[in-house]
């Protein structure tokens, strides 16, 4: 494939997740950009995958929908001339680790804010995320026909939140039963709202601009107080600019309703025209580009198939460089070892042909049976590691065994598996004899292991409380420091599942400590795979 060929499939693409606090629309909006894309034709395909986030008691319907899960965790869409991959992110904070990875594979995020709620806890733990990697973001403020937030007041909040200008692309003329539809800004029209899920692209009645009589005619107090508030902001906020969006200092903000499919060929539009393409990504050795010929990509979510007789896994490969193509021979970076992946796992697309080949900033799933593990590089043959697929210190910590003793090989193994999935992290500790720690961000990570070693590995697990609640990995310039600090410490050393030295703790104060009497060591709070 020529260059120029390879350049233009990666310019065409736009890899984006969702990013929002459980209920504030993005199964809504996710199933409505596909509608406008055309990828899908009714609604409701996406809503009825939609696995139970609320309560702990419902996990186990994420189970049962795993099958569904995996097709709709990647999601293709053409729409004019662009191929846009949307990514799905769990939506129960206790697996917002996986989230974590999933946002190292975008190049752009869309925020959905609830508008009577304004911005979420969820919301701003994700945000954090994308501000720490500098990803640009769009704003989605929806529900406007509800009664809701001030629109100005959910612009300053975003600002505060996000520390970065948000730029308003349209406005929003009254809510709730009075909502009359959004006024936008760059194009100086009135885009009518009609309520109704049966609406598509183009059906929006549009009144040209913002002195038109008409428009006072028919919205009356709620045009005249929207006209004064975009007068003011077009005043106040600064005018997009696009560098800044993509450094991540400006966010274009839009309002809408999204079960109303308004607002959302906006959204779609912007992502065309202002969401970048796949760019560099660094790896450990040299920093790679994305239309170089040869292929690279880089696992960053395992996922358990469906089938637990079989204990396959699907790895999820974010393509980094050139092409990818059915069948041909890669190699993984960590081991060495060669595969040739024939049987790609198909996501949600429309055509059938962009399953067979993949550019960078797509999503390929290979199913395998525990060669690839989380963060693994993939190459035609180069030896290269990207780097940046976070693992986060775990703050909750219970001690396993296994009931029955017998069984206890067949603990370690579906720990391990599990592990590397990612799915818990899994502490050895250094002391002889010492039961397995299992560490996790959530809570509810915990019930699910114990649910699958049950149901996938039949080990009937015994969850212990365990006095740590904090971890930190360890590294030192001097091996010799390192291991004298090991030594000295031992009751609290463990090794997670790449044997990397962690140091379990129960406090800061204790942390504190050791930072003070060990100066040469460094305490990592979040580790990348290497
Ligand atoms: P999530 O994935 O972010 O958790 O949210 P989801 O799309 O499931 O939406 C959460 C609830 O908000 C749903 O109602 C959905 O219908 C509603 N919703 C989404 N967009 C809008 C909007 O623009 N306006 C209004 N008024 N509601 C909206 P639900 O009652 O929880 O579910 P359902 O019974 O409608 O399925």
């Amino acid at each position: 494939m020529s260059h120029d060929a390879l350049l233009q499939e990666v310019s065409k693409r736009r890899t984006f997740a969702i990013i929002s606090h459980p209920d504030a629309g993005k199964t809504t909006l996710t199933e409505k950009l596909l509608l406008f894309a055309g990828a899908i034709q009714i609604a409701g395909s996406v809503k009825a995958r939609k696995a139970s986030r609320h309560a702990s008691s419902d996990w186990m319907e994420i189970e049962k929908q795993r099958g569904i899960s995996v097709a709709s965790s990647v999601m293709q869409m053409e729409y004019r001339d662009c191929v846009i991959n949307l990514l799905d992110t769990p939506g129960h904070q206790d697996f917002s680790e996986d989230t974590y990875r999933v946002l190292t594979a975008v190049d752009a995020a869309l925020m959905v804010i609830d508008a009577a709620n304004g911005i979420e806890p969820q919301t701003i733990r994700l945000l954090q995320v994308c501000r720490a990697r500098n990803t640009p973001i769009i704003t989605f403020i929806n529900k406007f026909d509800r009664e809701v937030q001030e629109p100005l007041d959910l612009l300053s909040e975003i600002e505060s939140h996000l520390g970065m200008d948000a730029v308003p692309f349209s406005w929003p003329i009254g809510m709730g039963r009075k909502f009359g539809g959004v006024f936008d800004i760059r194009r100086n029209q009135m885009r009518v709202f009609k309520p109704g899920e049966e609406r598509r692209a183009g059906d929006d009645e549009l009144i040209a601009g913002l002195d038109n009589p008409e428009i006072a005619r028919r919205f009356g107090e709620h045009f005249d107080k929207a006209r004064e508030e975009i007068e003011l902001v077009s005043e106040a906020a600064p005018a997009f600019d696009h560098e800044a969006f993509l450094a991540g200092q400006q966010t274009p903000v839009f309002f809408g309703s999204a079960i109303n499919n308004f607002g959302v060929q906006e959204v779609l539009d912007t992502l065309v025209d202002f969401a970048p393409s796949p760019g560099s990504r660094q790896a450990l050795q040299r920093e790679v580009r994305p239309d170089e010929a040869k292929f690279t990509g880089v696992v960053f979510k395992i996922q358990a198939n469906m089938d637990p007789a079989h204990r396959d896994r699907v790895a999820f490969v974010h393509v980094c460089s050139g092409r990818f193509e059915r069948g041909m021979r890669i190699k993984v970076s960590r081991t060495g070892k060669d595969m040739r992946p024939n049987n790609v796992v198909s996501f949600l697309s429309q055509r059938r042909d962009l399953l067979d080949e993949a550019y960078a900033g797509d999503i390929i799933g290979i199913p395998n049976h525990g060669v690839l593990q989380l963060g693994d590089t993939l190459t035609e043959g180069e030896t290269l590691q990207y780097t940046g697929l976070p693992f986060f210190a775990p703050e909750l910590f219970q001690a396993v065994e296994v009931k029955d003793p017998l069984r206890t090989k067949q603990l370690r193994h579906g720990l391990a598996q599990l592990g590397e999935e990612g799915a818990i992290q899994v502490f050895r500790p250094e002391a002889a004899g010492g039961a397995l720690l299992l560490g996790a961000v959530g809570q509810l990570q915990f019930e699910v292991v114990a649910h699958r070693l049950k149901t996938e590995y039949g080990v009937d697990a015994r969850m212990m409380p365990s006095r740590y609640t904090m971890a930190r990995w360890v590294t030192a310039e001097d091996p010799r420091a390192l291991r004298k600090f090991m030594d000295a410490n031992a009751a609290h050393i463990a090794y997670d599942v790449v044997d990397a030295a962690a140091f379990l703790i129960t406090s800061h104060a204790q942390l504190r400590v050791a930072e003070e009497r060990y100066p040469e060591i460094r305490f990592h709070a979040m580790r990348e795979h290497s």
